[in-house]
């Protein structure tokens, strides 16, 4: 028979025990949460973090328990990329008091910061980081949908602004005609009305390929497809001082493409390497590398260069109409490009790194 003290101090421990289960179920919860946790006390202490958390920060977790914010910034683990973004998420949290904080980390990938204090967290000071990258891209691309069908509309205005206008001067031209040729000026007229059809032509082509139309689709060979564009560009890029090395695909890869257009994208895309390996100058010898491979049921085109690269914030605005970086550019070759992969229901990528080089990636549903 237990005695009423014993039966009480069964009751204390049977019920601490269930208190810590229940508490390291929490625990054990928090710890293997998606999002990274941190929570500081009054005393600026650090007193949790959870797995992914310290995977994000890539230190050992154990080490961090107990430090304070100067330690943990003087923490032999910690790379100086981090503690930059750490002293940014502090001064915009304590100093300018946002709730919210966003940053792109060394991979790219996007994080959205939250903290969270005041009387509700009892002077403690949670930290929350989230991965935002697949949010952050579905955004950007109905952004850039946006800006897309925007630029069909101004395109679309525009063509039928200045063919009004070039339509009157070609009738005029040839009115004149007579009268130049008389003068032994005939040179002159032919020389308007070539220019004339060429602008016109310009403005047909661009608007036929900005038009959210339907490709006119036929059957070809990846491999015959990239050669002609080699041949197309060779005798430009060698006077650019650029190599073009094509590889081959090792099998037949047969897609259903509306050839004009993608020859207008890979073309779009060989100028733009021909252009950073220009920039680059001196005597550096550029080479483009084009290939082909299958993947899956697509087939991916890539095209490397080896000029000047581009930083992230570049990056991020490459296919945004009218974004240019050069004098005479127009920043619309990207943007277009990225409209005819979409409508061919492929995609299109790019990595590049600063000084280094670029790679475009276009990948296209194979024909099954
Ligand atoms: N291969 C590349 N290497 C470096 N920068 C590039 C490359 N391709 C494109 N870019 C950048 O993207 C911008 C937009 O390209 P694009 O849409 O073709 O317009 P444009 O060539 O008229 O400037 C360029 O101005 C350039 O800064
Ligand atoms: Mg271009």
């Amino acid at each position: 028979m237990l005695s009423e003290f014993q039966e009480t101090l069964l009751q204390s421990v049977k019920a601490y025990q269930s208190t810590q289960l229940v508490k390291n179920k929490y625990e054990n919860v928090l710890q293997h949460l998606d999002s990274g946790i941190m929570l500081f006390d009054c005393d600026g202490v650090l007193t949790f973090i959870n797995v992914q958390m310290a995977k994000l920060l890539e230190m050992p977790r154990q080490s961090l328990i107990g430090c304070n914010l100067l330690q943990l910034l003087r923490h032999p683990h910690l790379n100086q990329f981090k503690k930059r973004k750490i002293l940014r998420i502090y001064r915009e949290t304590i100093f300018h008091r946002k709730k919210y904080h966003e940053l792109i980390d060394e991979y790219g990938r996007h994080w959205l910061i939250t903290v969270t204090y005041g009387d509700q967290m009892d002077g403690d000071f949670l930290l929350s980081v989230k991965d935002v990258s697949d949010f952050k891209r579905i955004e950007q691309t109905a952004y850039q949908n946006d800006k897309l069908a925007m630029l069909g509309k101004i395109s679309a205005a525009i063509a039928h602004e200045i063919r009004n206008p070039l339509t009157a001067i070609r009738g005029f031209i040839q009115l004149l005609r007579p009268h130049l040729m008389q003068l032994g000026k005939d040179e002159y007229a032919r020389i308007i009305l070539t220019e004339i059809d060429r602008a016109n032509d310009i403005i047909h082509e661009f608007l036929n390929s900005s038009k959210p139309s339907a490709p006119q689709k036929s059957t070809v060979n990846v491999s015959s497809l990239l050669k002609e564009v080699v041949l197309l560009t060779e005798s430009e890029a060698l006077m650019k001082g650029c190599q073009m090395i094509l590889h081959e695909p090792s099998e037949e890869l047969l897609v259903s493409i509306d050839v004009k257009q993608i020859k207008q994208v890979l073309l779009n895309i060989i100028k733009n390497a021909m252009d950073a390996i220009a920039e680059v100058g001196g005597d550096h010898q550029g080479v483009i590398d084009i290939r082909a491979e299958k993947e899956g049921k697509s087939v991916c085109i890539s095209i490397q260069d080896n000029g000047g690269g581009m930083d992230k914030g570049l990056l991020s605005r490459l296919f945004d109409p009218f974004f240019t970086t050069k004098e005479k550019g127009t920043g619309l070759g990207l943007s277009v490009s990225y409209r005819i992969i979409r409508n061919h229901r492929g995609n299109i990528s790019v990595d590049s790194l600063k000084g280094a080089g670029t790679i475009f990636t276009i990948s296209l549903p194979l024909v099954s």
